[in-house]
C-alpha cells in the first residue's frame, strides 16, 4: 500500500478511536510492516557477508515495543547510556546482541556491561585503562576501540563525527596516535574489535566509505604489528542518510554496501565479522507525527496555523530548519487530504518561543481550526525523543498494522498525563526549599 494511503487510513482509525483529537492533539505512529521491510532490506544487502550483527541504534527510537519488534526481526542493538541499556534488556535482547558505545561511560556502566557480557567500544585510550582495571576474569564481552578516521564532515556539522576535532574516538591522524593505538592492541590480546561511526544524516556515502576503508586498513596494520590475527570484527557504525523530500528510499542499503565494496573491496569479504549500527534509515520513513490545528491566524500578511506539533516533537527541525526540513501534508479532521486552495502558510507549534515553527511559508492547502497536519518521515529522533520545554507531556505513540483492507492500532507509549508530569517535576519535594534544608535527601 502506498505511504500516503497508509497515513490516511491510520489517521481515520486514530480519529475514530479518539487516540488523536482534542484530548490527544499530537500523536506519533509507527508502521509495523514498514519496519519489518526495512530490516529485511538491510539483511538482504549484507546477505553475502558471513557474520554480521545489525545493531539498531536505540537513540533513534527508544521505545521498548519497537525494540522488541526489531529483536523479533533479527536485529541486535546499539546503546549509549545506562537507560538505553535497560531498554534493550527490557525488550529482550540477549546481552551478546547489545553493543555499548558512548563517549563518557562511567565505571559502573563499564562494569555492568562487562559483567553481563555486553560488547563495548571504548571511546579513548583512558577508557581502555579503566577496562583493564574492571574486566572480570572470563568476561564474555567483545571489546573494541572507537577511532576517528578524520576524513571530514558532511553537510550538517552537528552530525559529522569524523572531523579533525570530533569528540568521538581516538583521532587517528594526530601525531603519535596510530602508534599508541597499535601498542594498545599489542598490550591487550582481548581487544579484538575496531569501531568507527563516520557520521549521520548529511554524510554522503563516499565519505562514509572512505572512513570505513581507513578502519579496515588500520585493522590490517594492527594485526601485522602485533604479529597475530587479533582483530576479528569491525563495527562500521550507522549513518545511512535518509531522503526527507519524498516517499522513495534512497540511498538504499544496497547502495551503501556497493559504496563500501567499491572503495575497499576486502572490507566485507568475510575475513572480519561485521557490526552495523543503523538507526535513522530503519525507522525514519516508517513513522509519522499527526497534530491538530488549534487556530489559524494572519500575521504581517502571512497565514499561520497554530498546531500541537512543535519543538517538543521536532526539536532539530525547529532549531535547524534548513538542515532538517520535514514534509508536511494537510488533512481534514477525519484524516482525508484537504482539497482547499494551496497557499503559503507557516506551520507553528504550541511552544512559547518565536522560533517554534516546523515549516515556514510552506505551500499547503489552506488549513482551518480542527484540521490535522502530518509530519512525515519522523519515525526516528522525533516524537520518540521529545523535548520537555513548556512542560508539554510526552505524546502517545501507536503501532499501525494494515491487514486485510483494515487498519489496526496498538499502543506503543501511553500519552503522559499532566499528573505524571507534575510528579516528574518534583512534586514530592514541593516544600523542600522552605524547610530549612534538613538532612540531605529529606524534603
Ligand atoms: C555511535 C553511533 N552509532 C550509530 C548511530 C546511528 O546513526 P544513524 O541513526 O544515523 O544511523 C549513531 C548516531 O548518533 C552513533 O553515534
Amino acid at each position: 500500500m502506498p505511504h500516503q494511503e497508509k497515513v490516511r487510513a491510520a489517521l481515520g482509525r486514530a480519529t475514530r478511536e479518539g487516540v488523536l483529537g482534542q484530548d490527544h492533539p499530537v500523536v506519533g505512529f509507527i508502521d509495523v510492516q514498514g519496519v519489518r521491510d526495512s530490516v529485511t532490506a538491510l539483511h538482504e544487502a549484507f546477505a553475502h557477508v558471513p557474520a554480521v550483527l545489525h545493531a539498531f541504534a536505540v537513540k533513534a527510537c527508544p521505545l521498548v515495543p519497537v525494540l522488541r519488534l526489531l529483536a523479533d526481526a533479527g536485529m541486535g542493538c546499539e546503546v549509549a547510556s545506562p537507560g538505553e541499556t535497560r531498554l534493550a534488556l527490557a525488550a529482550g535482547f540477549a546481552p551478546e546482541h547489545i553493543v555499548l558505545d558512548s563517549p563518557a561511560k562511567t565505571r559502573a556502566e563499564i562494569r555492568e556491561a562487562l559483567t553481563l557480557g555486553i560488547a563495548l567500544n571504548a571511546d579513548n585510550l583512558a577508557e581502555l585503562d579503566r577496562i583493564d582495571a574492571l574486566r572480570p576474569d572470563g568476561s564474555r564481552s567483545v571489546i573494541g576501540l572507537r577511532v576517528n578516521p578524520q576524513v571530514g564532515g558532511g553537510t550538517i556539522a552537528a552530525m559529522s563525527t569524523a572531523t579533525p576535532h570530533s569528540k568521538f574516538g581516538v583521532a587517528l591522524d594526530d601525531p603519535g596516535a596510530r602508534a599508541r593505538v597499535r601498542e594498545a592492541f599489542r598490550q591487550r590480546p582481548w581487544l579484538t574489535r575496531l569501531h568507527a561511526h563516520v557520521g549521520s544524516q548529511g554524510c554522503p556515502l563516499p565519505l562514509i566509505a572512505k572512513g570505513l576503508a581507513a578502519l579496515h586498513r588500520l585493522a590490517e596494520e594492527i594485526d601485522e604489528y602485533v604479529g597475530r590475527r587479533q582483530i576479528t570484527s569491525l563495527d562500521l557504525g550507522g549513518g545511512l542518510p535518509v531522503n526527507f523530500s519524498d516517499d522513495s528510499v534512497t540511498p538504499t542499503y544496497h547502495d551503501y554496501v556497493q559504496a563500501l565494496t567499491d572503495t575497499e573491496p576486502a572490507l566485507l569479504d568475510g575475513r572480519y565479522e561485521v557490526v552495523t549500527e543503523f538507526g535513522r534509515s530503519l525507522l525514519a520513513k516508517n513513522g509519522f507525527t499527526a497534530a491538530v490545528v488549534e487556530y489559524v491566524k494572519e500575521s504581517g500578511g502571512r497565514r499561520i496555523a497554530l498546531t500541537h506539533a512543535g519543538a517538543q516533537v521536532a526539536v532539530r527541525t525547529v532549531f535547524m530548519p534548513d538542515a532538517w526540513p520535514v514534509r508536511i501534508t494537510a488533512h481534514g479532521p477525519d484524516g482525508l487530504p484537504k482539497t482547499t486552495r494551496v497557499v503559503p502558510q507557516d506551520v507553528a507549534g504550541p511552544l512559547c518561543f518565536a522560533g517554534d515553527v516546523v515549516a515556514h511559508e510552506r505551500l499547503l492547502p489552506e488549513l482551518s481550526e480542527g484540521d490535522l497536519v502530518v509530519l512525515h518521515d519522523t519515525g526516528a529522533y522525533y516524537f520518540s525523543a521529545p523535548w520537555a520545554y513548556n512542560s508539554l507531556p510526552r505524546p502517545g505513540v501507536y503501532g499501525v498494522l494494515h491487514r486485510d483492507g483494515d487498519v489496526l492500532l496498538a499502543p506503543i507509549r501511553t500519552p503522559q498525563t499532566v499528573a505524571e508530569l507534575v510528579e516528574e517535576s518534583g512534586a514530592t519535594h514541593t516544600v523542600a526549599l522552605l524547610t530549612g534544608f534538613g538532612s540531605p535527601g529529606s524534603s
